[in-house]
């Protein structure tokens, strides 16, 4: 045993940082083909659960069903996601069985219930990662103050900051800070909104909940998007999800171009038609009010309310800016990464890191799921059939001693 700091650091052979469906996908994944790697892993998150960050903002976002059919989840079996739903069909929502909040939330539980995995998350947030000397152990340091060894580590931590707009990152603005707030901030069940004039910058799906959820509260919204609005059933189109369009990504060597293929295939944010409809019609009722290629340039808190003056000149006054903007991946800003590219250099192209093939960064035993990963997955790195498209790549890696860097 290694001691730290008056300590005993706990040891395993893989640590699995972040405990969201990713993460929970790839647990699934390595149990089913290696029963007896239970005692071997060891999950980290704050929150002691798993799932807490997709179950808060579905619940703080009141959204009512996923955006992805019913296929995509975090068990190995494409359909037993719709097997457990025979009993409750009615939770499953047009146009493609897209699964309920709830629905969802159930048979993940029961996928972790099954795995007994219900108390195996660590409750501590892992604070930096020392890399390995010599191809030996990774040092994980915890917000307890202690270490944890381990000679694999799987970084699934989730989307990124959130991306605030430059002209919220310029001006030193002053202001209650319940007035200016990003979508990951809000909580829609605490809010109550009276005759306030609520401004939502971005035009994703979240801003479309917020809008919805403001106007039930009784807010006037202006949604405001830099381009017309995206009309799209999925954030891309499900070619990216096999053989169609992934063969030539993975055809692509040029690591610029691919990023660019990226870029094309999600187009930004876009709403889907359902939630396109809704938002149409409280334009219709009045509530809703939606500048489309518009641009916020700078604001001012008036003491009561805000002063906006758009790229238009036009100046506006609202109650509250809600920041739908999105989140801003860096893997060069990314804290747990500091030491380990600091050991293990990478090629970065436009933030995203080159890994290997099976999304480790080159020459050391350190995995990344998620948008992260996107240079190798593609477009849907961060979606919940990213997270089976990278087990595909990281549990060979994990189990077969051949692909392994270092001894099983
Ligand atoms: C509102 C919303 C709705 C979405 N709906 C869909 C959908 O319907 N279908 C779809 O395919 N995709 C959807 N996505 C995209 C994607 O599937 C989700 O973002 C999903 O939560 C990503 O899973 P994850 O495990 O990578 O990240 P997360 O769910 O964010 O989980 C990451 C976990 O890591 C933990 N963590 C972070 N840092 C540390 C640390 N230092 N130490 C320990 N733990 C840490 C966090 O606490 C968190 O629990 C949605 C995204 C959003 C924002
Ligand atoms: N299951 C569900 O029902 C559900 C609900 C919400 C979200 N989601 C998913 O969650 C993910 C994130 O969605 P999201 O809506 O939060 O983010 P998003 O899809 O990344 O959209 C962010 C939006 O902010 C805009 N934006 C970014 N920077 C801006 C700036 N500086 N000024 C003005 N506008 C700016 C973008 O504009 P451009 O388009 O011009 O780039 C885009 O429209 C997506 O995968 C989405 O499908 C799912």
């Amino acid at each position: 045993m290694e001691v730290t700091t008056g300590a005993v650091a706990s040891k395993s052979d893989i640590a699995i940082i972040g405990a969201g469906p990713h993460a929970l996908t790839l647990v699934t994944n390595l149990l089913q083909k290696r029963k007896n790697m239970r005692g071997s892993l060891a999950v980290f998150d704050p929150s002691g659960e798993w799932m807490s960050q997709w179950k808060h903002l579905f619940a703080a976002l009141e959204i009512p069903h996923l955006r992805s059919p019913a296929v995509h989840h975090p068990d190995l079996d494409p359909y037993a996601l719709r097997r457990f739903a025979e009993k409750r069909p009615h939770e499953l929502y047009p146009p493609y069985d897209l699964p309920g909040t709830q629905l969802f939330e159930d048979f993940c539980l029961q996928i972790i219930r099954n795995w007994q995995l219900l108390d195996c998350v660590i409750p501590e947030k892992v604070t930096r990662i020392e890399p390995p000397l010599r191809r030996g152990w990774f040092r994980l340091w915890l917000s307890n103050g202690r270490s944890h060894l381990a000679r694999r580590v799987v970084l699934a931590t989730g989307g990124g900051k959130p991306h605030l707009p430059d002209w919220v990152m310029q001006s030193h603005l002053k202001y209650p800070q319940e007035r200016l707030c990003h979508s990951y901030q809000i909580d829609l069940r605490r809010l109550q909104l009276n005759g306030e004039r609520v401004w939502i910058v971005g035009g994703g799906l979240t801003s479309g909940h917020l809008a919805l959820g403001a106007i039930a509260r009784g807010a006037k919204v202006t949604l405001i998007a830099r381009r017309h609005l995206q009309e799209k059933l999925f954030d891309v189109d499900p070619g990216w999800l096999g053989p169609k369009y992934l063969k030539g990504f993975w055809a692509e060597r040029d690591w610029a171009k691919r990023w660019q293929l990226i870029q094309t295939a999600r187009n930004g944010g876009s709403m889907t038609p359902a939630m396109l409809t809704q938002l149409r019609r409280l334009c219709r009722s009045g509530n809703l009010t939606l500048l489309e290629g518009y641009q916020i340039v700078a604001c001012e808190w008036q003491g009561t309310c805000w002063r906006v003056i758009c790229n238009t000149g036009v100046e506006y006054e609202c109650d509250r800016l809600w920041l739908s903007t999105g989140t801003h991946l860096d893997v060069t800003t990314e804290p747990l990464l500091a030491d380990i590219l600091d050991a293990y250099p990478v090629t970065i192209v436009n933030n995203l890191p080159v890994l290997d093939e099976h999304l480790r960064l080159p020459g050391c035993e350190l995995f990344i799921m998620g948008k992260l990963a996107a240079l190798q997955v593609g477009p849907v790195a961060g979606n919940l059939s990213g997270a089976r498209m990278a087990c595909e790549r990281i549990v060979p890696a994990l189990t077969k001693p051949s692909l392994a860097l270092s001894p099983l």
